[in-house]
């Protein structure tokens, strides 16, 4: 992909009392009201500060979660504007809406150097529908156009895609900029070996990118909810684990081609439901019917860990199970940890996905125990994949 023209290319006198729309990824836990990790917000402060001190009016737009154009209030941007107004130290503007006369009316009103959040985005169905009259009425609030949301960049929504062609200008982030640069060298040439470890729920989400990522990969350690697909496209009972029916053929053409490369789990933490009596499986018949896997067991945890060294690249994308519960966490802070020993060692380490960041934290391994932390789970994964994300194909090229 080219070079993209980054938000630091154009002078600073230009941005003087412009409106800049700013698209951020701010879709952060929330729980009760708090934020729970706020890695992306604290990723985009650089380029806000910037935008400021050049005088720019800043109008911030995110999505949180899935509320499929409804109002649902847990799912509000409120939490994120007042930690915004905490990281910024300045009062940020929040109508509680994404279109309409107040959003309008707060948007000619900003001075320069202040900041504005829109509500969550997807409020409105239109977003994600790309549509474009909607797409029109967020580009008529600004003069320049930014995307500072790399997790989002593989979404052609109406912020991310449609209202772009309203612009002459539309920049890179300072983040966006040093996740291309970081991502692509590792697409280029990743130091081998390159290990790939697969988690988390849905290969559905990821098998465009996993397609070509196995290509590259060296070993591919498969664990978390996406095994279970792979297992039972061996043949195995996999009990009450979710299996993705229409993957299964795919999975099983992936078995055979790479034999070498993809290790599955061959023992797993078993439990009739999360939080009740936990027990170990180690092959096919001792997963019960009944039984639901929630992590992988230690002989998975050894044979996993024996491929995570300190030599070549490591990409590790989804938990291993569900380490939310301390009961199913084991596995999944034992390759938290192994993965931090292996950038120690010299290793190029890169995790995404919001839950990867999660489970490294729960795990008490630091961020900077990483050599990137991506802010993007499925745009990551998608980019090592090699595919053009439409949030970033469509800005200016440098
Ligand atoms: C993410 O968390 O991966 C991004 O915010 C994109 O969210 P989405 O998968 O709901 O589009």
């Amino acid at each position: 992909m080219k070079k993209k023209l980054l938000v630091t290319d154009l002078p600073g006198s230009q941005y003087e009392g412009k409106r800049v729309f700013v698209r951020v990824d701010f879709n952060v836990p929330v729980n009760g009201g708090e934020i729970t990790e706020d890695y992306r917000i604290r990723r985009t402060i650089p380029t806000i500060d910037y935008l400021t001190r050049c005088g720019a009016r800043v109008i911030l737009a995110s999505h949180m979660g899935r509320p499929k154009g409804r109002r649902i209030e847990h799912l509000s941007m409120a939490p994120v504007a007042a930690r915004l107004n905490e990281f910024l130290g300045t009062k940020i503007h929040f109508p509680g809406a994404v279109v309409g006369r107040k959003v309008e009316n707060t948007s000619k009103r900003l001075k320069n150097g202040e900041v504005m959040l829109l509500e969550n985005l997807r409020y409105h169905n239109e977003e994600q529908e790309n549509d474009a009259d909607f797409s029109k009425k967020l580009a008529s609030l600004a003069d320049i156009y930014v995307n500072e949301a790399f997790g989002t960049s593989h979404r052609a929504h109406a912020s991310t895609y449609g209202m772009t062609a309203h612009f002459d200008k539309k920049l890179a982030g300072l983040m966006v900029g040093n996740e291309m640069k970081f991502l692509s060298r590792l697409i280029r040439r990743p130091k081998k070996p390159y290990v790939v470890i697969v988690g988390g729920m849905k290969i559905k989400d990821k098998i465009g990118a996993l397609k070509n990522i196995i290509k590259k990969a060296d070993k591919v350690l498969i664990g978390g909810g996406v095994a279970y697909t792979f297992l039972a496209a061996c043949g195995m009972s996999v009990g009450k684990c979710s299996v993705e029916n229409e993957m299964l053929y795919w999975a099983r053409d992936a078995l055979n081609t790479y034999k070498e490369k993809i290790l599955l789990p061959v023992d797993h933490v078993m439990a009739e439901a999360a939080g009740g009596k936990k027990t170990l499986a180690v092959t096919s018949s001792e997963i019960l019917d009944d039984m639901t896997a929630f992590d992988i067991g230690p002989k998975t945890v050894e044979k996993f860990t024996s491929h995570i060294k300190g030599e070549g690249t490591v990409f590790w994308n989804g938990p291993m199970g569900f380490f939310e519960l301390d009961d199913f966490s084991n596995g999944t802070s034992a390759i938290a940890r192994s993965f931090a020993l292996a950038t120690w060692r010299g290793a190029i380490t890169v995790l995404g996905g919001g839950d990867s960041v999660a489970a490294l934290k729960k795990s008490g391994v630091k961020f900077s125990e990483a050599t990137h932390v991506s802010t993007g789970g499925g745009a990551c994964f998608e980019f090592l994949g090699g595919s053009d994300l439409p949030g970033i194909s469509i800005l200016s090229d440098s």
